[in-house]
């Protein structure tokens, strides 16, 4: 079973993934990891911290000559900004540095500061936030780098945009894959929407947000093509592909909705305008359709079509001009803390969508076709292809 786990602070030393499952003989493309960490640093509306961070994954296990082994792979990205928070984040008890600790005691509405300070019970949030912040996510997008250059060995290729930024969207209508994709070409990420014009009208979305000392939300789009019909499964409940892929996305910080293709707009529409009608082309020996509104999801099964997932998030809780909150000292009603943060976040949280979607898929297609080396899975993946031919 493909499975992984990360850990470390926001402002600790670093971040450390371990991803398990991997068949033997995947060759690792490094470039391809960094570039993707690369991709989730940039965007248009990011905050400081973005200049300062520089991510690169160093694989401390499972890769031998350029290829996996079949161990478990260990993945450390060093924090570059560790030099000025390690006494704040120093792991031994270090009473003489307390005044460096940079503590939180006035909890931001719409962060993990409150409900994570009561679970934990810490009166300080740092020890809370420093988790809950999507500095984790430059762990996930290195994991699902991994996990997609297993996906691309199979011909599967994952790709995001940006759909939203505040209320500036794209228009309704299916943007060809290769426009997405292509997107990946670009050096910089701006705001990854594939219309230039309406990029614009996003930034200045941006620019209202950041004058206004204020942040913006939207929504993102993970497709994915080639992905073959049959991953998931309709037998139990968790086994399902749209509800894994559903619960990755939206476990990804601040998304707040996840979509299925047009499932959102078809839950106000006639079944006969919703369902994408089946053809058979006697050519290439296939089922086809003429829609995808399904978003390559029926009965929690892939059925061929491309994937399409799309995560809404909602506006960034760290406010330059900040909202009512409560002192945990004093318990007295004062404004939330600030500190150093984005404006908007869509496009690199649709890098980290392309991660836990590539993930899953990477998951799934294991699950089906197991294989200890990749020469192995390729030969049962190449046979079910060929069974799903002749059918
Ligand atoms: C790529 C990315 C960057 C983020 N950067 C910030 C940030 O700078 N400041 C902030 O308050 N929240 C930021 N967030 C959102 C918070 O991490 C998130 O709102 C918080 O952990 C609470 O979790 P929840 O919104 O999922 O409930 C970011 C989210 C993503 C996906």
């Amino acid at each position: 079973m493909l499975k992984f786990q990360t850990a470390g602070e926001s402002h600790g030393q670093g971040l450390v993934a371990i991803l398990s499952g991997l068949p033997a003989g995947l060759r690792i493309d490094f470039d391809s990891i960094d570039r993707d960490l690369k991709r989730r640093m940039g965007g248009y509306g990011r905050g400081g911290r973005m200049k300062i961070e520089s991510d690169t994954a160093q694989f401390l296990s499972g890769v031998r000559h350029g290829q996996t082994i079949g161990s478990p792979l260990a993945v450390l990205i060093e924090n570059r900004d560790w030099a000025n928070w390690k006494e704040a984040m120093a792991v031994e008890d270090r009473p003489e540095s307390r005044a460096k600790y940079k503590p939180l005691s006035t909890p931001r509405p719409g962060h993990a500061d409150l409900a994570g300070s009561l679970k934990f019970n810490f009166r300080d949030a740092r020890y809370v936030l420093e988790r809950a912040s999507a500095r984790e996510t430059a762990a996930r997008v290195a994991v699902g780098a991994i996990a997609r250059l297993l996906l691309r060995e199979l011909g599967i290729e994952v790709a995001s945009h940006v759909l939203a930024v505040g209320r500036v969207s794209l228009p309704a209508g299916s943007i060809p894959f290769e426009a997405v994709l292509a997107l990946k070409n670009n050096d910089e990420i701006v705001l990854n929407c594939v219309d230039r014009e309406i990029e614009q009208k996003m930034k200045a979305e941006v620019d209202l947000a950041t004058q206004n000392r204020d942040t913006v939300g939207g929504v993102f789009e993970v497709r994915a093509r080639g992905v073959p019909p049959g991953l998931g499964s309709c037998a139990q409940w968790d086994e399902k592909l749209d509800g894994q892929l559903a619960q990755a996305v939206m476990s990804i910080q601040a998304v707040k909705a996840v979509e299925i293709g047009a499932g959102v707009e078809n839950s106000a529409r006639f079944g006969s305008e919703v369902q994408d009608e089946i053809g058979y082309d006697r050519e290439e020996l296939c089922f086809t359709r003429k829609s995808n509104r399904a978003g390559g999801l029926e009965g929690g099964i892939s059925n061929g079509e491309e994937i399409a997932v799309r995560g809404f998030l909602k506006p960034i809780s760290t406010l330059r001009r900040p909202l009512q909150s409560v002192s945990f000292e004093t318990r007295e009603p004062v404004k939330a803390a600030y500190e150093r943060s984005d404006v908007c976040v869509v496009p690199a949280a649709g890098v980290a969508g392309e991660a836990m979607v590539g993930f899953v898929l990477a998951r799934a297609l294991l699950e089906k076709f197991g294989g200890d080396s990749l020469e192995e899975t390729r030969r049962n993946y190449t046979s079910y292809l060929e069974q799903v031919k002749r059918f």
